[in-house]
């Protein structure tokens, strides 16, 4: 639990009384008790506003603030400010700036602006942070410490050249050890000392933010930029640690964001939090993908959904309102695939700077009169009336997805086959073919133990990190069934080939070799010919993006390339191995020849579709305490008809039986417990 001082799935979020007077804070405590509201993140940005100058502290205005708060029952989620520095600490040091892609030295501006080697950051984010553990770390208030906000970027300036180089050092050893594993030897790159190699961006390696002409100086330089900020969040962390020994640390991550590998990051973090904001036209399986991902991030454990917005977004090109009933879906949404908390950004809406057209629970007009407080109070009340019964419960899925941030970084920084080829989308079909067959999937990493699983699905596996290959042979051995797809099996961590024909080290477990991939253009497509019915498969499907042209070493040929001078290679190949098989899907295929293809196999293997449901309805199921508590949520704009089965169960938010025919209103959620 993420604190049991407070047993239930917490509701607020992110909320910032520093930017109004006393009498509005009045009023939004009014409020927050008619909508249930039961936490506030606060702190997030008040760096300034706590530390005005170099020497002094000033805890008032927070003080005031978390025991009026705590008057009122409503916990705190304390933020340690440092997201964004004091325009005094980028006057005085100007080491806190960071220098962009570009080679530009910036200025004091904007937010998530620190360089993450700056020993003035560093410096006073620790003493804040400690300060701040110091004085609240035994508030009755206070349920979860979050660290900083939304960590990213990337920073180019000296201090990160120096900590760059000191941490190559680190991983390499020496110079010829670096040289050798960068293939410095290509276009006469050889380093004969450290101090030689500069940070890769637009002044020397790199082009238009992923364009590279030396991949493994740019993978390295991520993984160091990502390290960089996970040490500033660890100094945070052990200053929290040291005061603070059993509230909870967190800070919220930002789903499939591309900068940080946050595997590596979960480790580090008690619980995992994130703020999720869809598009209108997000597709549903990519936001359940993503809540997915998270919960991942530490093997299934809850997590807290840290910020979504009520009702519209402000930086998007185009911030459609959420239409009535899609907050309470999408919050539903991130229960149902595992958090713990719903919580918004923000409580009340600013009225200067940026912010101020993005959705709010008070809005503007400041009363409680509007549809969006209206929704939110109802929810409010819900999540009230649940109370503990769902929290801590798991997640029991049979089916994987593998995803690896390093490995996504290769793919994109990738100089050919493609610029098309984007590993998250790539990631997400396969995803979305499960998800319309109702099939629970984890997202796991490369490290993850594959035991517990029947299916694992990892596309695109470029790059093949020492151990993974054995552990997949281990898991098609005992009865597993792999699937991979073009371009896999290419590259080691360095991104070196692994000579001896594609795909490397999983050459054995697929049963196959390719020896050239073609690259198709937008639009041109090739086909997918069945050589027989394979169950929900037969004739003839389209695929696109890379055809990977491959022999068959002992795997059988299941389907064939239909057109170009490739036509009657192999494209869909599976090769028995121990046990189990593995599979390989040598293109990017269309949805109708994924969907029969998982049907299949799940079906063969017993892995359980949760209910038969018409499009647009999802459906997952959380356990606990030997009960099982199934979300079905309708994403379409009609009723949707639901063949519940026989036996009548309880619906969770009403407390009703229902069984047999049901008609689950547009946008609307049944929990069934069992
Ligand atoms: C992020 C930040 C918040 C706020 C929202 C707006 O999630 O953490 O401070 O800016 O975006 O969507
Ligand atoms: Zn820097």
């Amino acid at each position: 639990m993420i604190n049991n001082k407070l047993p239930k799935i917490w509701y607020g979020g992110d909320y910032n009384p520093e930017q109004w007077n006393d009498e509005t804070m009045e009023e939004d405590i009014r409020m927050f008790q008619l909508a249930d509201i039961d936490v506030a993140t606060v702190n997030v940005f008040s760096w300034a506003s706590i530390q005005p100058n170099e020497d002094t502290y000033n805890f008032e205005k927070l003080d005031q603030m978390i025991n009026r708060l705590h008057q009122d029952r409503i916990s705190v989620c304390l933020a340690t400010s440092t997201g964004a520095h004091p325009a005094w600490m980028a006057k005085r040091y100007p080491d806190v700036t960071r220098v962009d892609y570009e080679g530009r030295k910036r200025k004091f501006g904007g937010r998530h602006n620190s360089c993450p080697n700056s020993p003035t950051y560093r410096k006073y984010a620790k003493l804040i942070a400690g300060k701040i553990a110091e004085r609240y770390k035994d508030h009755p208030a206070l349920v979860a410490w979050h660290i900083s906000n939304e960590y990213g970027g990337y920073c180019y300036c000296d201090n990160c050249a120096d900590a760059f180089r000191s941490w190559l050092q680190q991983r390499y050893g020496t110079i010829e050890g670096l040289n050798k594993a960068w293939y410095t030897s290509f276009w006469g790159h050889t380093f004969y000392d450290w101090d030689e190699i500069v940070t890769p961006n637009a002044l020397s390696e790199e082009w238009g933010g992923n364009r590279t002409n030396f991949q493994s100086i740019s993978l390295d330089y991520r993984r160091f930029q990502s390290d960089s900020l996970l040490e500033c969040y660890l100094i945070e962390y052990d200053e929290i640690r040291k005061h603070s020994a059993n509230i909870q640390i967190t800070t919220n991550l930002m789903g499939t964001y591309p900068e940080l590998d946050y595997f590596k990051w979960a480790k580090h973090l008690d619980v995992v939090s994130w703020d999720n904001y869809p598009s209108i036209d997000t597709p549903v399986s990519y936001t359940a993908m993503t809540h997915a991902l998270m919960r991942g991030l530490k093997s299934g454990q809850p997590f807290m959904l840290m910020e979504q917005t009520p009702s519209q977004q402000n930086w998007q090109a185009y911030n459609a309102l959420k239409r009535p009933g899609v907050m309470r879906l999408w919050s539903y949404q991130a229960v149902a695939h595992g958090a713990d908390t719903v919580m918004f950004f923000q409580l009340r809406r600013s009225i200067g700077a940026c912010e101020k057209y993005h959705g709010a629970v008070i809005e503007h007009v400041g009363h409680e009169h509007t549809r969006v407080f209206r929704e939110c109070a109802e929810l409010g009340h819900e999540l009230t009336a649940l109370s503990d019964k769902l929290i801590d419960s798991r997640i029991d899925a049979k089916a994987a997805i593998v995803f690896d941030w390093e490995n996504r970084w290769a793919v994109e920084l990738s100089s050919g086959p493609s610029i098309a080829l984007k590993y998250v989308d790539e990631v997400h079909k396969y995803y979305d073919a499960l998800f319309e067959l109702n099939i629970q999937t984890d997202m796991i990493s490369v490290e993850e133990s594959l035991e517990q699983y029947d299916l694992v699905i990892a596309p695109v596996m470029y790059m093949i990190k020492p151990g993974f290959a054995e552990k997949v042979e281990a898991f098609v051995q005992r009865g597993g069934t792999f699937i991979t797809t073009f371009f896999s099996g290419i590259v080691n961590e360095t991104d070196i080939v692994t000579t001896g024909g594609y795909p490397g080290k999983l050459r054995k477990v697929l049963g196959i070799w390719a020896e050239e991939i073609d690259a198709l253009l937008p639009g041109q497509q090739n086909q997918i010919v069945m050589n027989n019915v394979y169950g929900a498969l037969s004739g003839t499907y389209t695929c696109n993006l890379l055809c990977d042209l491959i022999h068959s070493e002992g795997a059988e040929v299941v389907a064939e390339y239909g057109s170009d001078f490739y036509k009657g290679m192999p494209v869909v190949t599976v090769n028995k191995f121990g046990k189990g098989e593995a599979w390989y899907i040598a293109s990017s295929p269309d949805e109708h020849f994924l969907k029969g293809l998982l049907t299949n196999i799940c079906q063969d293997k017993g892995i359980e579709s949760l209910l038969d449901t018409p499009t647009g309805v999802e459906v997952t199921r959380r356990n606990k305490d030997g009960k099982s508590f199934t979300f079905i949520l309708n994403h379409n704009s009609e009723a949707a008809e639901l063949q519940l089965g026989a036996e009548p169960c309880t619906d969770l938010l009403t407390g009703e039986l229902v069984s047999g025919t049901y008609r689950l209103a547009a946008k609307g959620v049944l929990i069934i417990e069992k």
